[in-house]
């Protein structure tokens, strides 16, 4: 029995994971390379002993790709799990209350039978590493109702860039009936939900120049345009007093989420007062005429994700500086295009500098915004895993976030996607501190294998 098996192993399956979770595998950091490559080696061993064949680590020009499968019947369906072994970078270090990859098991309020910090544990190497042991419970105890195989990628925080040639040049090694991924989250523990779409991205880095070189700003204040004055008054400009953004076209191809979708929203357990409790806000903020819910998945938006320039040391020192950065980010959602969006970002933003300051744009990655059904076979088959493990239906929802190779998975391979992710939002991806629940790793495991026995199942007939 596959519970069984999960049962007398999980120990093992955490400790598995808390090895991995040692391995720096940050794919931004170019210095991590040979960190990288180990994370793939290692997790290549460990699809190997789960029982996968044809273990790979494929090299791309950037970091590689581990793949493995089990082919137990060409008849029979095939799920490709996708996930990732690269994390992002674990700065700032001194806000984490433990070294990011020295992991540890604390309890929280929201995790009180534990959550394993590190850098990865959720995202996503703790739900990458679920899909693994399920298929190693399913596999060791004669259970396996397909066959699966497994691409798992080393570069998705720095844009996935080299996935796409990737999947091109082996198209016929992936072809598969769904691909199953575990990267995304669930609205609490007990709210369980499965995510439906995600949002595309667009990404600019801005450079802005005025005088050739930075000024003493007593003798020079007052005659010359400041950069740093200049990028404040054009990246606050690019919101209108009711939250929309003013870049002209940005919501021309928006499509509006439709009104039952509205309805589910507005009716899921969401609790306005404990979103802002757990911020320390007083209220929340963004587009007027829609909920909190809504902005933060149906919706576009634009946000500065970094911004510097000038003096930024000790004391106070008196110079107007010659130039001034900012990087910004545009979330996407059906059907805006991210080379569109780059384009008209660019134009708008070219076109409202001031005089005396000149502006680059420089686009970095983007990626396409994502819809997933909710009448199809996974969607059902998943739906139905998780009401089992759950006890609860879960509630089909959209998330704020992005993984583009969904998008990219349904125009190259035509193959769609279902995504069956057991994180939190409060599990702290991306920042310090991040953790990832104990509970939410073995439901994950637990839950993996009745959704392959119900897409087996279903497929059938
Ligand atoms: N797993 C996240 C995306 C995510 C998290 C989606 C939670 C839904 C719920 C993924 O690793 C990620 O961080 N994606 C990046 C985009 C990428 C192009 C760097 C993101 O959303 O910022
Ligand atoms: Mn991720
Ligand atoms: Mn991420």
């Amino acid at each position: 029995m596959v519970n069984t098996y999960i049962q007398e192993n999980k120990d093992r399956f955490l400790k598995e994971l808390l090895e991995l979770l040692k391995i720096p595998s940050v794919s931004a950091d170019s210095t991590l390379a040979g960190e990288v490559r180990r994370m793939a080696d290692a997790l290549a061993e460990k699809l190997k002993e789960a029982g996968a064949e044809n273990v790979q680590v494929l090299p791309t020009k950037g970091h590689p790709m581990v793949y493995g499968d089990k082919i137990i019947d060409p008849k029979l369906p095939t799920v490709l799990v996708y996930g990732h072994y690269d994390v992002q970078p674990p700065d700032p270090l001194e806000l984490w209350d433990s070294p990011p990859f020295e992991p540890v098991i604390k309890t929280t309020d929201i995790h009180p039978e534990g959550a394993i910090f590190a850098r990865g544990a959720c995202d996503d190497k703790g739900q990458m590493y679920m899909q693994v042991k399920a298929f190693e419970a399913m596999n060791k105890s004669g259970e396996l109702p397909c066959n699966v195989k497994f691409i798992i990628e080393g570069e998705e925080e720095v844009g996935s860039e080299n996935l796409e040639d990737f999947v091109i040049k082996y198209q016929d090694k992936l072809t598969a009936d769904v691909i199953l991924v575990s990267d995304t989250g669930i609205m609490s523990n007990d709210v369980p939900t499965i995510t439906t779409g995600l949002r595309g991205l667009s990404y600019v880095e801005v450079e802005v120049t005025g005088p050739n070189r930075d000024l003493h700003s007593g003798l020079y204040g007052g005659g010359v345009a400041n950069p740093i004055n200049a990028l404040a008054k054009m990246i606050a400009s690019l919101h209108d007093e009711n939250g929309h953004i003013t870049i002209p076209g940005f919501y021309d191809k928006v499509q509006e989420a439709p009104e039952k979708e509205r309805q589910l929203i507005a009716s899921a357990p969401y609790s306005e007062e404990a979103y802002c409790k757990a911020l320390n806000i007083k209220e929340t903020f963004g587009e007027k005429g829609y909920s909190t819910l809504e902005r933060t998945s149906i919706r576009p938006t634009l946000d500065v994700n970094g911004i510097w320039g000038g003096y930024i040391g000790e004391g106070a020192k008196t110079v107007i500086a010659s130039k001034a950065h900012a990087k910004i980010s545009m979330r996407l959602v059906p059907n805006q295009d991210p080379d569109e969006i780059t384009a008209l970002f660019k134009k708008h933003f070219e076109s409202i500098a001031p005089a005396g300051i000149t502006v680059v744009v420089k686009p970095h990655h983007g990626g396409e915004p994502a819809v997933t059904p909710v009448d199809s076979i996974e969607y059902e088959a998943a739906s139905k895993a998780m009401e089992k493990t759950f006890g609860k239906k879960p509630i089909p929802l959209r998330s704020g976030g992005s993984i583009p190779i969904v998008a990219m998975f349904e125009r190259v391979l035509g193959i769609k996607t279902v995504l069956l992710g057991f994180g939190l939002d409060s599990d702290a991806i991306h920042s310090p501190n991040e953790h990832y629940g104990l509970f939410n790793f073995y439901k994950g495991i637990e839950t993996i294998p009745i959704f392959f026995r119900n897409y087996a199942e279903l497929k059938k007939n």
